[in-house]
């Protein structure tokens, strides 16, 4: 059995992109491996948060976590802070990275543009990722295309440290889906869908209702050519609503083009709205059902137990190493 480890930012508006990218793959795997799923909490504190809204962000995401397929019986899931490890094995990392390959991160690059000066905590971010990653000797790392730059270093940090130290990490390999891994802005198809853009009609969040889902379909930016065919770099907007459709569907996207072939834009998007609807609706209901109940706040107590006893054992592993510690 392989184990899989991924996280999700508690940031509210968790969209189409978060689950095409990473949610659906998080269920897909845990029939056959040993997942390991997290809300990472320290990393949303990155850029300034609101306490009260923050706690109820972290239980809205544990929510669709289970509301998209996770079952607590196969996947332990759990809040970043409730153990403390991730913390501790950061710093450690940090002092096996360097501020050159930090610099490098795309990431960091884009969210600190503009700026004299920007948090620590914001540079050093893909070290916290490392270590989440790390502290569970995980061997799968299912998330969208953004984060593979995150997932090189991590394996870089981790081939280092396993050289001067001796076999301390298991060294882990991002998976991507091949339709889903990047979904773009329904505004702006060039740039991709995401949880911060000022306008709501740019994605598809969630728990968006059913006027919502068509509202930001049939707004979506296409093109004047008028025909429905894949080709992102020419119709990026085109290309984005059948990279949607497909993943929602399961219908390939050779297929869909010959399904369209000589129809119109509204067709697709009228049809599109029904594909992501039948999708979500089941989710919302799931949702609602356990978003205040008891039982949610058990998985994620019950999920920083088992998740905190994998930590321990390899933070006594890598103190040993390093010869830290009495
Ligand atoms: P976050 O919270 O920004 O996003 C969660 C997951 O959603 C994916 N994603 C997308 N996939 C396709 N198209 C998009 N437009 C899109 N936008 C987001 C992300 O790739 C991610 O898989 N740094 C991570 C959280 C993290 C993590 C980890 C992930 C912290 N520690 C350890 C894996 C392992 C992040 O900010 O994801």
């Amino acid at each position: 059995m392989s184990r899989v480890f991924s996280g999700v930012q508690p940031t509210g508006n968790i969209h189409i992109g978060n689950y095409l990218g990473a949610l659906k793959q998080f269920v897909e795997l845990q029939d056959e491996n040993e997942c390991v799923y997290c809300i990472v909490d320290l990393h949303s504190i990155t850029v300034p948060q609101d306490p009260k809204q923050l706690k109820q962000h972290i239980l809205d995401v544990a929510a669709l976590y289970l509301a998209v397929g996770l079952d607590p019986e196969k996947s332990t899931v759990f809040v970043q802070s409730d153990v403390s490890a991730h913390a501790e094995l950061a710093w450690i990392l940090m002092c096996n990275a360097y501020t050159g390959e930090l610099s490098r991160m795309t990431q960091f690059k884009q969210k600190s543009k503009n700026k004299e000066s920007a948090p620590a905590g914001l540079f050093t971010y893909p070290i916290l990722m490392a270590a989440d990653i790390l502290l569970y000797d995980t061997d799968i790392v299912p998330v969208g295309n953004d984060q593979k730059q995150h997932i090189e270093l991590t394996r870089d940090i981790a081939i280092r440290v396993n050289n001067a130290y001796g076999e301390t990490f298991v060294v882990p390999e991002g998976r991507f889906l091949k339709e889903g891994a990047r979904v773009m802005s329904l505004d702006d198809p060039t740039s991709k869908m995401s949880k911060s853009s000022p306008n709501a009609s740019s994605r598809i969040s969630l728990l968006d209702s059913y006027n919502q889902v068509k509202k930001a379909i049939m707004r979506a930016t296409t093109d004047s050519e008028g025909s429905i065919r894949f080709d992102r770099e020419n119709k990026p907007g085109v290309s984005n609503l059948l990279t949607i459709y497909s993943a929602f569907s399961g219908i390939s996207i050779e297929e869909l083009e010959k399904q369209y072939d000589g129809m119109g834009y509204g067709a697709l998007k009228k049809d599109l709205v029904e594909v992501v609807w039948t999708s979500l609706e089941p989710i919302q209901k799931r949702y609602n059902e356990i978003r205040h109940s008891q039982e949610l706040v058990s998985v994620l107590r019950d999920g920083a137990e088992r998740a905190g006893a994998i930590a321990e054992k390899t933070m006594a592993r890598v103190k040993e190493r390093f010869g830290l510690g009495l």
